[in-house]
C-alpha cells in the first residue's frame, strides 16, 4: 500500500473503484441505503390523505402516502399478487385506494387489500396478510424518513445524533422550527458523480476559495479553507458588511424569530449520513437529499425553506436562493470533474487528503466498516 510511504501531512483516500464499481455500489445499497434511515420527502408534499410519492431507496421502489388519519405510511411499491409495480408515477393522488394496473388488486391507504376480482370467492385470503408490506417511517423536521431494515437502527442515534454531534445539542436545531417552515424553492440536480464525492465535497472547505467566490464573500472565514464541520457548535460568521445570506450580500428574508442571538448572522452545515445535508441560516434552512441511482450518478433534491409568511406573501427569495444554487452548481461541477478520473489507472490506489480534510478519512473508515471491506482491500 502507498499509505505507508505518505508524508505525515497526508492520508490516503478510498481507492478509485469505490466510486465506479457497480459491485461496490450494490454493497452500499444493501448495507447503507437499505439498512439506515433514509430521508425521502417533505411531509407537506404528500398533501391530504391519498397524496403519494414513490422513491427508489437502495434497490427497492417505495410508496409513501398519507393515510386517512393523516399519518404518513410507506410500503414496498410491489403488488402482492404477481409483483407488478403498483404506482408508476413519481407523485400523485388517489381518492381512497391504490389499484394495481395488472389484475386490479386494490389496497386502501393503510395498505390493506380491499378488493380484487373474485376476492369474495377466496374467503380464506387474509386481507392484511396480503396487504401492502410496510416499511418503518419517522417524521422529523417536516421530512419523512424511512428505513427498510427489519430492525431499524435508533433514529435518535443515527439522525438526531448526527445533528447533536455537530451543533452540541438538539435545542440548537429546534430553534429553527424547520417542521413549520415552508418550501419556497426546490431545485433538483442530476449529478454525474458518485454520492460519496458529493459528501466529501460538502465536508471540506479547502475548495471554497477556489470555486465559491460568492460564498467566501459572504462568509470570509471560508476563504482560509479551514471551515470544516468538525468544530462542534461553530457556525461561520457573516462578513461585517454583509446584510444577509444572499448572492450579493444584500438583505435576506424575515429572520426566524426563535433563532438565538448567538446563531444570528451565522451559517451552520450538518451532514447526516448517508444522504442529507442541513444548512442553517437565520432566515432560512436549505436541506439537500441525495438519491444515489448508480455508481456514477446521484439525483440531489434541494429545498429552500422559509417562514410561512415569507412564502405566502410572495416575497422575492431569488437572491437568497441564487447564492446556494450557485454553490451547488460549483460543487457538483467539481464532483463531475473528479468522477471520470476515478477510473483512471492513476487513481487506482486513490488520492490524498490534506490535514484540513482529515475528517474525510473518518468517513472513509465508516464506509469500510459498513461494507465490511477494510480487511480485504
Ligand atoms: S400483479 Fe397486481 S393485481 Fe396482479
Ligand atoms: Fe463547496
Amino acid at each position: 500500500m502507498t499509505t505507508t510511504s505518505l508524508p505525515e501531512s497526508l492520508i490516503a483516500t478510498l481507492p478509485g473503484d469505490y466510486y465506479t464499481d457497480p459491485e461496490i455500489f450494490r454493497l452500499e445499497q444493501e448495507r447503507i441505503f437499505e439498512e439506515m434511515w433514509f430521508c425521502v420527502a417533505r411531509s407537506s408534499e404528500l398533501g391530504k390523505p391519498g397524496g403519494y410519492r414513490t422513491v427508489d431507496v437502495g434497490r427497492e421502489s417505495i410508496l409513501v402516502t398519507r393515510a386517512r388519519d393523516n399519518s404518513v405510511r410507506a410500503f414496498f411499491n410491489v403488488c402482492r399478487h404477481r409483483g407488478a409495480k403498483l404506482c408508476t408515477q413519481e407523485a400523485g393522488e388517489v381518492k381512497r385506494a391504490f389499484q394495481c394496473p395488472y389484475h386490479a388488486w386494490t389496497y386502501d391507504l393503510e395498505g390493506k387489500l380491499v378488493a380484487a376480482p373474485n376476492l369474495t370467492k377466496m374467503p380464506d385470503i387474509d386481507r392484511t396478510e396480503y396487504g401492502l408490506v410496510n416499511v418503518h417511517v419517522r417524521e422529523w423536521l417536516g421530512y419523512v424518513w424511512i428505513c427498510l431494515a427489519d430492525a431499524p437502527p435508533s433514529f435518535e442515534e443515527q439522525v438526531v445524533g448526527a445533528v447533536v454531534a455537530r451543533l452540541g445539542d438538539v435545542a440548537a436545531i429546534d430553534r429553527y422550527g424547520i417542521a413549520d417552515l415552508e418550501v419556497g424553492k426546490r431545485i433538483v440536480y442530476d449529478v454525474k458523480a458518485n454520492w460519496k464525492l458529493i459528501i466529501e465535497n460538502f465536508m471540506e472547505c479547502y475548495h471554497c476559495a477556489t470555486i465559491h467566490p460568492e460564498l467566501t464573500e459572504v462568509l470570509p472565514e471560508f476563504a482560509d479553507g479551514y471551515a470544516a464541520q468538525y468544530f462542534v457548535g461553530h457556525g461561520a460568521e457573516f462578513g461585517a458588511d454583509i446584510k444577509g445570506f444572499t448572492v450579493d450580500g444584500s438583505e435576506g428574508l424575515d429572520r426566524i424569530p426563535t433563532v438565538s442571538e448567538e446563531q444570528d448572522r451565522r451559517y451552520y452545515a450538518i451532514t447526516v449520513r448517508p444522504q442529507v445535508f442541513i444548512n442553517l441560516l437565520p432566515d432560512h434552512v436549505i436541506l439537500h437529499r441525495m438519491y444515489p441511482v448508480a455508481a456514477d450518478r446521484t439525483i440531489v433534491e434541494c429545498d429552500w425553506l422559509y417562514l410561512k409568511g415569507v412564502v405566502e406573501s410572495g416575497k422575492d427569495v431569488s437572491r437568497s436562493v441564487e447564492l446556494f444554487d450557485r454553490v451547488n452548481r460549483q460543487d457538483f461541477d467539481a464532483c463531475e470533474r473528479c468522477q471520470p478520473a476515478m477510473s483512471s489507472r492513476l487513481y487506482a490506489k486513490g488520492g490524498v487528503l490534506v490535514p484540513s480534510e482529515r475528517h474525510i478519512g473518518e468517513f472513509h473508515d465508516w464506509i469500510h466498516d459498513r461494507l465490511g471491506t477494510r480487511q480485504s482491500r
